[in-house]
């Protein structure tokens, strides 16, 4: 019997400014096919140094908090996944522990390994509560960061910013997690990185889509042993398949799709079924319509954001379908560059369709400011240190500067 403790709220925090992708292709002479279905993205976040990594991750914790209507003193652990914090030493966890004046009698820090530093937080406070460690208190998983290539690179489309918050507790009214169903894959591999004092990622791009692969179709195939032998999937035909949908790390939609086609050829070389290429063309096409892309619809309007891409495709594809997800079981891919990676699954709770309404993600959509190419290079090119002037957006913070070796920040009333 697993243990019910999973993903009971969440909170979503994105800067208000962003860019579409069509402008950027035009101002880089590229046709813009090539980032719209070549890669899949249409817009994405911009984040003015007002909108750092702390007021993001706090806005998120505050929505989740509330969506969840939780007591923060049942609080007994703050982790914060970022690959982009402001201090090399005080972590982004303790900033906003203060912003939301969160208990004392708590564990705060952050979790880091690029993109799956979320996951490696959310796996720490799921595995302290289903232990019995915490008793009856919750957890507060936040993944929050701002994904910054260069100017005119490679990866300028795929950049994004932006916080996922997550309650993390018994009997979740979101996703319950298969606890202890997963399997990992890790290799030290120079696939994307970030010498200290940059704040543009560097990356070895093509290098790095198939770092992924070999890390989905690895951590996959450790998944599927633990799942079958724990009874959770049948071991017969395409077992992919018997996820009701699967949400991958999204650094670009089309990621995604290579990623799904990827864990199907897995399954099909692993039940020696005949490969038909162009067979596979029309079904792996169907399967990722179905499973994969309703997960794709914010990722696509928002970008990368680091660790918080896989929880932003679970937030979207809840809010587009957690209605008829009711106690299916979906797959989760988390990958971190460097690298190291997770696949593992949960079940969709009933009244999850409700709870996911709480996050408002259509209003925090609506609410943002579409902005021109020269606007976007003016706010690329301020210092972190140069925040705009501005009030903080209704529930969330802003960074306003740093006065004597402290970081300022105010709150929304
Ligand atoms: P590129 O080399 O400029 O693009 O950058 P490309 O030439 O490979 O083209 C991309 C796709 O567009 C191709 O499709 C083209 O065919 C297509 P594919 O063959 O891949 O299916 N295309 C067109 N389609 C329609 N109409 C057109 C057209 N022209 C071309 N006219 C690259 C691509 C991914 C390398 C770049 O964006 C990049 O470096 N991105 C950043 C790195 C990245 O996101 N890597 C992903 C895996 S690593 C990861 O996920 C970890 C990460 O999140 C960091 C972390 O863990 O912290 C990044």
């Amino acid at each position: 019997m697993l243990a019910r403790v999973g993903i009971d709220a969440i909170g979503v925090a994105v800067p208000r400014r962003y860019l579409d992708l069509g402008d950027l292709a035009i101002a880089r002479g590229v046709a813009p096919e090539k980032y719209i279905y070549g890669l899949g993205v249409r817009e994405m976040a911009i984040a003015d140094p007002g909108e750092d990594t702390v007021s993001l991750a706090a806005a998120a914790a505050r929505r989740a908090l509330a969506a969840a209507d939780l007591d923060p003193a049942r609080l007994g652990m703050l982790v914060v996944g970022t690959e982009t914090g402001v201090d090399h030493s005080k972590p982004v966890a303790s900033f906003v522990h203060g912003l939301l004046g969160l208990p004392r009698a708590m564990r705060v820090f952050d979790t880091q390994h690029a993109c799956y530093g979320g996951t490696a937080g959310l796996m720490a406070a799921v595995e302290w509560i289903a232990s019995g460690a915490a008793g009856d208190r919750s957890a507060l998983v936040i993944c929050s960061d701002i994904a910054r290539y260069g100017i005119d690179t490679a990866g300028e489309p795929t950049q994004g910013a932006g916080a996922i918050a997550m309650v993390v507790g018994w009997e979740p009214a979101l996703v319950a997690l298969d606890v202890g169903v997963s399997g990992a894959a890790s290799t030290h591999v120079h696939d994307f990185w970030r010498p200290l004092g940059l704040r543009e990622a560097q990356v070895d791009g093509h290098y790095s889509v198939q770092c992924y692969l070999d890390a989905v179709a690895m951590a996959y195939r450790g998944w599927k042993a633990a799942a079958i032998e724990r009874g959770l999937v049948a071991d017969r035909g395409l077992i992919s398949q018997q996820l009701a949908r699967i949400c991958y790390h999204v650094p670009f939609c089309k990621m995604a799709r290579k990623a799904h086609l990827h864990v199907r050829r897995c399954d099909l070389e692993d039940a020696a079924l005949l490969w038909d290429v162009a067979l596979e063309e029309t079904r792996g096409a169907a399967s990722f319509r179905e499973q994969v892309d309703p997960s794709l619809e914010l990722c696509a309007r928002i970008g990368n954001i680091y660790t918080g891409s896989l929880y932003l495709g679970l937030a979207g594809l809840l809010d587009s379908q957690a209605s008829e997800l009711g106690g299916a079981r979906i797959g989760l891919f988390s990958y971190g560059s460097g690298c190291t990676s997770e696949f593992f699954s949960g079940v969709v709770a009933a009244k999850a369709s409700a709870r996911i309404a709480a996050a408002m993600i259509p209003e925090l959509l609506l609410a943002r400011e579409r902005i021109t190419i020269d606007e976007y290079h003016q706010i690329m090119g301020l210092p972190a240190s140069a925040p705009l002037a501005e009030q903080p957006p209704p529930g969330g913070f802003r960074f306003i500067g740093v006065s004597d070796h402290r970081r300022q920040y105010i709150a929304a009333r």
